[in-house]
């Protein structure tokens, strides 16, 4: 660490930076400046600092080394997207689906709040780099917080400290991301455990997309404030890769070994707590001798055409961000590896033998504390953990972590999968016709919401699941996509939809789900590959049930038909909710997807009452 209250150290040579750091230190008015050298010694220095001042405890070395809680303020739970903005120089820039205000007007709201933000506090600057240093897919981002929480956080989640000045160079382009707790500390004033703006119409979460420049205020927690992940990674991204012909996307990156050692690489979409961690670390079931399932990454990808025209993908992260309820050793036994040690957990319960605990890792303990601080029995009739509760750790540390997940190359994506929550008409698998197809395929995605009102329609459309993080205007960003499939110097990865959720009439889950979901998979690869067959459905290419392999699992063809066969009625009001979904976007809707829209809805038409998969040839 380099302490100063201005002065950058003597390595820092990027004019654009010195300057900006300078002029930001002026405006929020710290009590000193630390450049981030990303060692070792830093990290532990930080988490002792945060250990003395009540944001982490120390959980037991025995159990849990290197690993620290922290409890978050009871309003600073999530990510706010009624905070969050993309000011464009233009409304139409950033379409139906995303807040905007006028640049000028917004920055001088911002400036105001940062004005003297920093007092008492310590401004952090943080070097990183989103992806593998140098790689030509990565970017080079300077976050200033006020948050050690966020210093040691960004530490795990990306490539961190004074090596990313050196590739940044002189004059490097990076990416400044602005941002503090807004909780300025007056001359004797104590800290708290976790500062905060608590008013939540005075937290911002700003994008300025034509300068590439991201202002978060008020919020410490994940994606609010760890901004490399959604704000850079996405929302920025997504902009830089429509200018320039590449995709910033919600996926996660999986690798699939075949006993021969064939590799195929899918990336996969699913909307937030659809279970992409789970997807990105599966364990395949034990009949599939030999076959091995390897992670790249759980969240986020970014994907370029290499020089072959195949479609490259990196994880721009060097962590998980993970949502811990739910986690256990048989829902994600890698994720339960991966933070065993050296991770940060928030809003988890703290156990008597200073270890932690959430509602479903497995039997509770009898007592703990749960994350707001508080005493927690299991009858208690609270939950202990926070539902959005979350462990950070390095990716690294995952068992089954590809050998290639730094290669700055990328991997080479072979197809496409989007899945979202539905209970009902959509099957457990379809291919896409093709590439405009599986455009359609993935706009139209959608979840369920859980408490919908009684008989409406309740599917929360998740397009690309990047309904939070597109940094324009969705319809443009399905332009892209479209556009992408229109040029013939790219080998374009095949498309699937995916949905592990359709229930039966007594509401339980058909499909096991998790670990059996490699037999999805491998049908998908096989696919992909050519050497297995498909059907015609009106939702798209299906398999039959001797296209899956069964081996070790007892899933019959009734059962099969259960999650397979397609209700005339039901496709045909899904053909009706797309239609007023599109309706919102206007003249910006391309024409293609209208016309996908109205092909899908005469083969629906055309279908029996019930098409089933066993009538299938
Ligand atoms: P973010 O980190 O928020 O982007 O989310 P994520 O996509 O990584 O999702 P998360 O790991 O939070 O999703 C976990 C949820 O998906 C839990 O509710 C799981 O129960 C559920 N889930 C994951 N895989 C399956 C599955 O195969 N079947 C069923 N029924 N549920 C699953
Ligand atoms: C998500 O909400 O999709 C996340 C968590 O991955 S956060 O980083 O907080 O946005
Ligand atoms: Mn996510």
């Amino acid at each position: 660490m380099s302490e100063g209250i201005s002065a950058a150290p003597a390595y820092v040579q990027n004019e654009r930076l010195k300057t900006w750091v300078a002029e930001m230190a002026a405006l929020t008015k710290p009590a000193q400046v630390v450049w981030c050298d990303g060692s070792q010694e830093e990290y532990d220095q930080l988490c002792n600092l945060m250990v003395d001042g009540g944001t982490f405890i120390r959980l037991n070395p025995d159990k849990r080394p290197n690993c620290y809680l922290a409890r978050s303020h009871p309003s600073d739970v999530a990510r706010v997207e009624e905070r969050t903005y993309i000011c464009a120089n233009r409304q139409e820039e950033v379409g139906p689906t995303n807040n905007w205000a006028p640049p000028a007007e917004m920055r001088a709201t911002l400036k105001g709040l940062f004005d003297g933000c920093m007092r008492g506090r310590t401004m952090y600057v943080i070097p990183f780099s989103m992806g593998p240093l140098g790689s030509p897919i990565a970017q080079i981002g300077v976050e200033i917080t006020d948050s050690p929480y966020v210093v040691v956080n960004m530490k795990i989640m990306t490539r961190m400290g004074a090596k990313v000045l050196e590739v940044l160079g002189k004059d490097g382009f990076f990416i400044p991301c602005m941002h503090s707790v807004g909780a300025p500390l007056q001359p004797g004033q104590a800290d708290v455990p976790w500062p905060c703006e608590g008013d939540i119409s005075r937290k911002y979460i700003v994008h300025f997309p034509e300068t590439r420049e991201i202002w978060s205020y008020g919020s410490g927690y994940g994606g609010n404030a760890l901004l490399g992940k959604k704000c850079l990674a996405l929302r920025i991204a997504s902009v830089m890769a429509r200018d320039e012909g590449w995709l910033a996307e919600h996926m996660l990156i999986l690798g699939l070994q075949s006993p021969e050692g064939e590799k195929t690489y899918v990336a996969a979409a699913f909307p937030s707590a659809c279970g992409k961690t789970n997807l990105a670390m599966i364990v395949p079931p034990e009949s599939f001798e030999g076959w091995k399932a390897l992670t790249v990454g759980d969240d986020i990808a970014w994907i370029k055409p290499g020089p072959d025209g195949t479609l490259r993908a990196i994880n721009p992260e060097a962590g998980f961000f993970g949502v811990a309820p739910g986690t256990s050793y048989s829902s994600n036994p890698m994720a339960m590896e991966s933070i065993k040690a050296n991770a940060i957990f928030t809003n988890v319960v703290l156990t008597d033998d200073g270890d932690v605990w959430w509602e479903g890792m497995g039997p509770p303990p009898a007592h703990g504390i749960d994350w707001q601080g508080k005493d927690w029995t299991p009858d208690c009739g609270r939950p202990g953990a926070h539902p959005n509760a979350r462990f950070t750790a390095p990716a690294g540390q995952c068992p089954t972590i590809d050998p290639s997940w730094e290669d700055p190359a990328g991997v080479p994506i072979s197809a496409f999968i989007f899945g979202g929550r539905l209970s009902k008409t959509f099957p457990l698998v379809y291919q896409a016709f093709d590439w405009n197809h599986g455009v359609f395929m993935a706009a139209t995605m959608g979840s369920e919401a859980t408490a919908a009102a009684i008989g409406q329609a309740a599917i929360r459309r998740d397009p690309f699941a990047m309904l939070p993080f597109a940094g324009y205007n969705m319809a443009d960003y399905w332009s892209h996509w479209l556009r992408m499939g229109g040029r013939s110097d790219l080998k374009l990865p095949k498309i699937f939809r995916t949905n592990w959720f359709r229930k039966d009439e007594k509401g339980k889950f058909v499909w096991p789900g998790y670990g059996e979901n490699m037999r999805v998979i491998k049908w998908i690869v096989d696919r992909v590959h050519g050497r297995v067959g498909a059907v015609q459905s009106p939702f798209g290419l299906m398999p039959r049930y001797a296209d899956i392999t069964w081996g070790g699992l007892s899933f019959g063809e009734a059962q099969y038909a259960q999650i397979m066969d397609i209700s005339r009625a039901g496709a045909l009001d899904e053909t009706e909710e797309i239609k007023e979904f599109f309706g919102k976007f206007g003249a910006s809707l391309p024409s293609e997807l209208e016309k996908q829209r109205e092909e899908f809805a005469k083969r629906a038409e055309g279908a029996p009452d019930v098409w089933k998969i066993a009538s299938t040839a």
